[in-house]
């Protein structure tokens, strides 16, 4: 099955009103490649009026709460994300599993959350340094994907990336035969949960991806896209990485 390529912005904690200029820059020129979906996914704080500014752009939240509503101070429900003006958001992040303490049932529920109000979602799976050092990478990742998968959606909305944590913002990436072999796992997983719809999600790498090695990473087998931080501030840096999703068709 051909699937659309996919290349997401995740800012995290980057970005203030002045910062727009980028993002049209950036939904732009991705324009100019129809073949390739495109999303950003800026500070809440953004979202709305990023989605404004580029009238319909693909522009996410990077976490959401799993609740509707209530006595949650500082997060944010799915449906406010969609209010805002988003069309998606990760969930799962290795920055929240392990800097907001985050379980694979957590993320599960936010996931749920997000599909229930309409959004795509893109879940974060990946290993620490020790576990790809031990052997383990791939049993580690299969677990958070057992674990934090919902069993219902749509299988175009949710995608997968995966961001071994030692590559991100690091300049460190694994070679394309270990990401080809990851990725195949989790096809091959996904496969077995979902049969052949399976076919239909996109897995997206992530960790360190720039303009110099995404034709590498996103031609590996299997796949679909990257989700890319550091190297998605700006237009000068991201799109480079867009042209050579395009140029893989
Ligand atoms: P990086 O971040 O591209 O800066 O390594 C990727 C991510 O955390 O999504």
């Amino acid at each position: 099955m051909a699937r659309r390529k996919y290349v997401v912005g995740n800012w995290k904690m980057n970005g203030t009103t002045t910062a727009l200029a980028e993002a049209r820059a950036i939904f732009a020129a991705a324009g100019e490649h129809p073949g390739v979906d495109v999303a950003l996914c800026p500070p809440f704080t953004l979202i709305g009026a990023m989605a404004g500014a580029v009238p319909g752009a693909a522009v996410g939240g990077q976490d959401c709460h799993s609740a509707a509503s209530g006595a949650f101070t500082g997060s944010v429900a799915a449906d406010m994300l969609v209010d805002a003006g988003a069309s998606l958001v990760i969930v799962g992040h290795s920055e929240r599993r392990e800097g907001c303490g985050e379980s694979d049932a957590d993320v599960r529920a936010k996931a749920e959350a997000a599909l229930a109000a309409g959004l795509s979602v893109i879940l974060c799976v990946g290993e620490p340094r020790t576990v790809r050092e031990a052997g383990g990478a791939i049993d580690y990742v299969l677990a958070q994907i057992a674990g934090s998968v919902p069993d219902d959606f749509a299988a175009d909305r949710l995608a997968i990336a995966y961001e071994p944590i030692w590559a991100i913002g690091t300049g460190l990436v694994p070679t394309v035969a270990d990401v080809a072999a990851m990725h195949g796992a989790i096809r091959g997983a996904l496969a077995a949960r979902f049969g052949d719809a399976a076919q239909a999600m996109r897995l997206l790498y992530g960790g360190s991806v720039n303009g110099d090695n995404a034709a590498e990473l996103l031609g590996a087998g299997d796949v679909d896209g990257a989700l890319v931080g550091g190297a998605s501030l700006t237009a000068a840096k991201f799109v480079p990485i867009v042209a050579a999703a395009a140029a893989l068709g």
